[in-house]
C-alpha cells in the first residue's frame, strides 16, 4: 500500500496488530497518550476515574511495559529516519513504588531528546500522600538520522516555548481522557514548522492529534481499538473549522519578540556572556556568575 492509500484514515483495531502490518520509515512524526495502567478500582477523591469504553485500563505492571515498548519500537521502525514522537505519559506509584515512564522508554530504541514537564495547572488526584501531582510529562523521542544522534536544530520561536508546557486539561471531550489541542499543535508545529508530511497517533482516542494534523495542513493516521471514539474522532474532523480558533491560539505563541541581532544592536542581554558590570568574577579570568532581568 502506498502512503496515500492510508492517509487521513482511522484504523479500527488493536495498536500492535495495526502498527505490525504498516510499512518501514514511511511517517514523519507521531505524537500520542497511551493508556496509563492506573487501576480502574482505586479511585481517586473528587476526581473521577478514567473508564475507556473497549478494553481496561489495569494490567499487570510488567505486562503493560512490555507492551508499551512493543509499541514505541514498532513506532520507531515505521517513522521515518530524522523523525520523531512525542509521548505523554506520568509518574505513577503502585504500593509506594514510583513507576517512571523512563523505566520502559530507555529499554526502546528511541534517542530521548527531551522530557518536557506538563504542567497541567490542577492536581489529577486531590489526595494528601505525596504533593499534590499537577504535571504529567511528555518525552520528545528522536529516531537518528545517519547515526547523527543530535538532530535539526528547532526555531527559536519554538524553542522559546520552553521544556515546560502549560495547558489546562481539556474539558469539552466526551472522551474520558483526551489531552487538550494545544499539546499535538504545539508539538507537529514545532518540528514540522512550514514543512508538510504524515503524522500518526496510535492511540487517537478522541482524535485531537487528528485534528490538530488537519488545521495546520498535514496528512495523519489514526488507529483506536473503540468504534465509539472513532466515530467521535469522525465527527470532530468533520466539523474541524470549529476548532481551528483553539489552534490559532497556539500557533500566536510561537514568536520572537526580539531576534539576538536586535538586542545585540540595541545593547540589550544577548545571553552569551552578559555585560562586565552584570558579573560577578571569582578571578580575573573565570567567570562565576552573571544576572539578567
Ligand atoms: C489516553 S486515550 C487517548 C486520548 C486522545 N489523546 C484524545 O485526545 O482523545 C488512549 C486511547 O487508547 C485507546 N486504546 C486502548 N488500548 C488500545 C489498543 N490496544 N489499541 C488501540 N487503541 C487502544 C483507548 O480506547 C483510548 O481512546
Amino acid at each position: 500500500m502506498s502512503q496515500k492509500e492510508y492517509s487521513n484514515k482511522i484504523i479500527e483495531g488493536d495498536i500492535l496488530n495495526v502498527l505490525q502490518k504498516l510499512p518501514d520509515d514511511f511517517v514523519d512524526m507521531g505524537v500520542t497518550s497511551p493508556p496509563y495502567n492506573k487501576g480502574e478500582n482505586k479511585k481517586g477523591w473528587l476526581v473521577a476515574n478514567v473508564k475507556y469504553s473497549n478494553g481496561t485500563d489495569k494490567i499487570d505492571e510488567k505486562i503493560y511495559q512490555n507492551n508499551q515498548i512493543s509499541v514505541l519500537n514498532e513506532l520507531f521502525r515505521i517513522i521515518k529516519p530524522g523523525g520523531s514522537f512525542f509521548y505523554n505519559h506520568k509518574l505513577r506509584w503502585e504500593r509506594g513504588t514510583m513507576l517512571h515512564p523512563m523505566d520502559w522508554i530507555r529499554q526502546t530504541k528511541w534517542s530521548v531528546r527531551q522530557e518536557i514537564i506538563w504542567d497541567r495547572m490542577i492536581a489529577g488526584n486531590i489526595r494528601g500522600w505525596r504533593f499534590w501531582q499537577v504535571e504529567e510529562r511528555i518525552y520528545w523521542l528522536y529516531k537518528p538520522y545517519n547515526e547523527n544522534f543530535i538532530g535539526e536544530e528547532l526555531k527559536s520561536k519554538h524553542a522559546l516555548l520552553s521544556s515546560i508546557w502549560r495547558f489546562s486539561p481539556e474539558q469539552n471531550n466526551s472522551h474520558p481522557a483526551p489531552f487538550p489541542l494545544a499539546l499535538p499543535v504545539r508539538s507537529i508545529y514545532s518540528i514540522m514548522d512550514e514543512k508538510r508530511g504524515l503524522i500518526i497517533d496510535p492511540y487517537c482516542g478522541s482524535g485531537t492529534t487528528l485534528i490538530a494534523a488537519k488545521i495546520l495542513n498535514h496528512n495523519f493516521i489514526g488507529i483506536e481499538i473503540s468504534k465509539e471514539y472513532i466515530n467521535l474522532a469522525n465527527q470532530r474532523l468533520k466539523n474541524y473549522k470549529d476548532e481551528e480558533k483553539y489552534a490559532y491560539e497556539e500557533i500566536n505563541r510561537h514568536i520572537v519578540k526580539k531576534t539576538f541581532k536586535e538586542r545585540k544592536a540595541n545593547g540589550e542581554f544577548t545571553g552569551k556572556y552578559g555585560k562586565k558590570k552584570d558579573m560577578i568574577r571569582k578571578s580575573n579570568e573565570e567567570l562565576e556568575l552573571f544576572t539578567y532581568d
